[in-house]
């Protein structure tokens, strides 16, 4: 009997892992793009390794030969099934010849080698992780097959640029065909399928060079399109400072002579690390004052970081399977944010990088969609692209960081690096290497196996007469259904105690939290002080200690720690809205505790006083809400207090929008700190209904020197919906229709606005710029809506939302099923929103047929 029903996708399993049977030595890839065809011939010597037959996968392909040493092969010899190809009676050694025909020009999904733009302004691109080589040709398509790659390409002369992996060997014509050129390149590195990359196009290129530590003198190149080319300078710089950074701090040089960077508008997410020939989502690449805010242009800078640093963290040493994928990303992420930390004020950087988990990661890890940070099974790999693998991957790695301190975290990447070059390996092997000073490193596998977040509770005791006090720590970790009862972690708690007289610090301990209770003393303690834990946020847990609302009105002012200032302004709030930690706060004491702390805070640390203003946004209040949730009830006490602080700074507003006048545009931390404040003070100054705000608005759009101050204003006009919106509007449509990104600005400020209505959102989606095989114009309507909870749960809302995931899931089922995360904690709705929900999920699931949104609807 199958014990599972014969539609249900089949599953696969970590425990199933078995070693190739044959390896590639090397890879020969001709591929000559036509009209409407391509063709692709490959050549690949394989190696025998154990018994078995060679697995070829292969998807969405013409086979039209395929020979292995001189004979052609019939379906005597081999199999076809399901993406699979199986030869059989394979001797020591095979040379295969391949060749299949594609359709990169009706290829929506963005995977494998597509067709991106339209009209005469198109180009070719390649995207292969992680499945995507077998929609190019039959390989053994897996990370631990690893192989010397060349590739020649061969197109129309219309296509002058033509980008493979590793060094150009050759370039030339094509005999007999005047309107035809080719080139060949040549990777010396041994990679893995899903790290190849191609680009044919008519790109404009931005050089410049880099001289390694080691004395490698390294071209560096950014391709875009000739009308992009001068928005490619803050990409270029911030990919030479993570060049030099990764030198600095982890000791690893880069290994290529060459090292380029193409961006290209349709792509279904951020960037790809191929070997050598970076791929970008021009959102993550393109940066100019003019049209790019700075928080955009921030991560542009992390992102290109990231992408380099995958060099040494997923290229040279990659995944062993696709289950280890946290391995290169958790690791490349902490490496990302801490590159980033060291651009910017490092208390800002945790705090953003924070939220973000908090909004998006602990809302995945208490929801249905909740998976190990190395899941065990999957039905679709594209599916664990996800938060918990990403960000709190990062974390797990952070806390190992901080628990060696930073010599003995460098020797244990540095033994990583020296262990495991060349090689594809899992997460026992990266923490077998990052325990050589300390084995107790090597307990954290459980974070790895371990889904579902811990909620770390706790209270003190002092004693005065033997001046000790006593700090008890619990932890607990909700039992995911279909995973082993959870077990206690090592949980990093950063604690610091604080003289309640003289707000000084007098003791600092990392404390390890790793049993379920724990009691810790400190001596000598003269009076009862304030407790300040989790310092920078030492773990990812929840965090529920009995303080009083005083105390962390304490914290706010006498904390050395930046981010534990913000951290107390956001338990404060959650007390307020969401009776955090069972308990039910007035706002008064964070009314005062905000008004007492602003105006110093401003002047010396804009942007951190911006952070202290964060209410957190309905959507991220949701997330914390497990039963009856009522997306009015929530958003209207958001805006309460959010009106509440207004209100209660309104004299000052002026004061501080006044200290903070626009100048010419300079990109430093002091400067977008500056940026940043006065958007939020001018949104809380229309809040407040200050007198002159309105025009404060208006001037600030007119005057504006960059897009931080002029996208600032206008969102703010369109959610305060004043007077004259709609011709700001109109003039920034005007004025920048001829810039993509800039236009997705333009739709996600009206998606996402405060009073937006499902009709509203169809009008956007039927606009003559809207584009459905645009994922960045997508989200920027689809996404943006979805950020509107009392829209999004509403029968009309949900209806539109689940058609444009119907509409999606055959086109580009990656982005679809992205797109539907954000249903998944439906069944935290009140009635009868959430049977409504239900029903609208349960008629999307007889609609669709990828298994990507069947996994992702596989709860309902
Ligand atoms: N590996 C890419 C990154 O994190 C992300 C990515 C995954 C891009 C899958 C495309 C497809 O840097
Ligand atoms: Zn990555």
């Amino acid at each position: 009997m199958p014990d599972v029903p014969p539609h249900a996708p089949s599953k696969i399993n970590l425990k199933d892992y078995t070693k190739p049977s044959f390896d590639v030595d090397t890879v020969h890839l001709d591929i000559k793009l036509f009209e409407d065809y391509a063709q692709v011939d490959s050549t690949l010597e394989m190696v025998r390794q154990t018994a078995g037959d060679i697995v070829l996968f292969g998807e969405s392909l013409e086979l039209l030969t395929i020979t292995m040493n001189g004979k052609v092969l019939t379906t005597e010899d081999y199999q076809q099934e399901a993406g699979k190809l199986t030869i059989y009676n394979v001797p020591e050694r095979a040379t295969l010849d391949i060749q299949v025909r594609i359709c990169p020009q009706t290829n929506t999904a963005l995977e494998g080698l597509y067709m991106a733009g339209s009209g005469d302004d198109t180009m070719f691109v390649t995207q292969c992780e992680p499945e995507g080589f077998r929609k190019i040709t039959f390989y053994p398509d897996r990370p631990d097959v690893l192989a010397i790659f060349t590739t020649r390409l061969e197109a129309d002369k219309r296509y002058p640029t033509l980008l493979a992996n590793g060094n150009l060997v050759e370039a030339g014509e094509v005999a007999d065909a005047p309107d035809r050129h080719y080139a060949i390149w040549h990777d010396p590195t041994n990679k893995p399928s899903y790290l190849f990359a191609c680009v044919v196009a008519d790109l404009d290129v931005l050089t410049d060079s880099y001289t390694t530590s080691e004395g490698r003198e390294v071209l560096l190149e950014l391709y875009a399109k000739s009308a992009d080319i001068d928005k490619c300078d803050v990409g270029m710089q911030a990919l030479k400072d993570a060049m030099k950074w990764d030198e600095v701090n982890y000791g690893r040089a880069y290994d290529l002579d060459r090292y380029m960077i193409v961006a290209v508008s349709q792509f279904n997410m951020g960037a790809m690390e191929n070997k050598g020939l970076n791929i970008f989502n021009t959102a993550c690449v393109l940066s100019s004052p003019e049209t790019t805010t700075d928080a955009r242009s921030f991560s542009v800078k992390a992102i290109i970081a990231h992408e380099y640093f995958h060099n040494w963290t997923g290229n040279r040493i990659t995944c062993r399977d696709w289950f280890q994928l946290c391995l290169k990303e958790g690791f490349t992420v902490y490496r990302d944010q801490s590159f980033s930390a060291d651009q910017q004020s490092s208390a800002v950087q945790r705090i953003d990088d924070v939220a973000t988990l908090r909004a998006h990661q602990f809302s995945e890890d208490a929801g249905p969609l909740a998976h190990p940070v190395r899941p065990e099974s999957f039905v679709e790999i594209n599916n664990f692209y996800t938060t918990t693998v990403y960000e709190k991957g990062a974390e797990i790695v952070r806390m190992i960081a901080n628990t060696l301190g930073p010599d003995d975290f460098r020797k244990g990447t540095d033994e990583y690096f020296r262990r495991y070059d060349g090689q594809a390996v899992t997460v026992e092997d990266f923490l077998s290497a990052l325990s050589i000073t300390d084995d107790k490193i090597e307990n954290f596998i459980d974070w790895y196996r371990q889904p579902g977040t811990p909620v770390v509770s706790g209270s003190q005791t002092y004693d005065s007469t033997a001046q000790t006090l006593t700090i008890t720590l619990n932890q607990q970790t909700r039992h995911v259904k279909g995973f082993d009862a959870p077990k206690p972690l090592p949980i990093p708690v950063a604690t610091a105690l604080f003289d309640k007289d003289s707000g000084a610090i007098v003791a600092e301990r990392m404390l390890l939290l790793d049993e379920a209770t724990q009691t810790f003393v400190f001596e000598n303690v003269a009076s009862e002080p304030v407790v300040s834990l989790l310092r920078d946020f030492s773990a990812p847990v929840q965090l529920n200690y009995d303080y009083q609302d005083a105390d962390l009105a304490f914290l706010l002012k006498h904390e050395t720690n930046g981010f534990n200032r913000w951290q107390v302004t956001q338990m404060l709030v959650n007390r307020i809205l969401l009776q955090g930690q069972g308990v039910k706060s007035s706002p008064d004491v964070y009314l005062e505790a905000l008004a007492q702390t602003l105006p110093v805070l401003s002047a010396d640390d804009a942007m951190l006083a911006a952070r202290l203003l964060d209410i957190p946004s309905a959507q991220e209040l949701a997330s914390a809400i497990s039963k009856d949730y009522d997306p009015v009830l929530v958003k209207e006490q958001r805006d309460g207090l959010y009106k509440q602080v207004a209100d209660k700074l309104k004299d000052q507003w002026a004061e501080l929008y006044n200290n903070l006048p626009m100048q010419s545009y300079e990109d430093s931390a002091e400067a977008r700190g500056i940026r940043a404040l006065r958007n939020v003070v001018l949104d809380m100054a229309l809040t407040a209904n200050v007198d002159d705000a309105a025009d404060w608005a208006k001037q600030q759009y007119d005057n504006a020197s960059c897009m931080t101050e002029r996208f600032g204003a206008l969102k703010t006009m369109v959610n305060h919906q004043l007077a004259g919106a709609d011709k700001y509007l109109a003039d920034f449509y005007e004025r920048f229709q001829a810039n993509d990104l800039v236009i997705d600005l333009w739709f996600s400020v009206q998606a996402a606005a405060d009073d937006v209505t499902p009709d509203m959102v169809k009008s956007l989606l039927t606009h003559t710029d809207f584009d459905w095989n645009t994922p960045n114009r997508v989200r920027s309507v689809v996404s943006a809506f979805s950020s509107q909870p009392t829209v999004l749960w509403t029968a009309e809302g949900l209806e539109m939302y689940t058609g444009v995931i119907q509409k999606l899931d055959d086109a580009n089922p990656v982005l679809a099923s992205r797109l539907l995360q954000v249903l998944a904690r439906w069944n935290t709705l009140a009635e009868p929103r959430r049977q409504m929900a239900h029903e609208q999920l349960v008629d999307l699931q007889k609609n669709v047929s990828s298994k990507h949104v069947l996994e992702s609807l596989e709860s309902v």
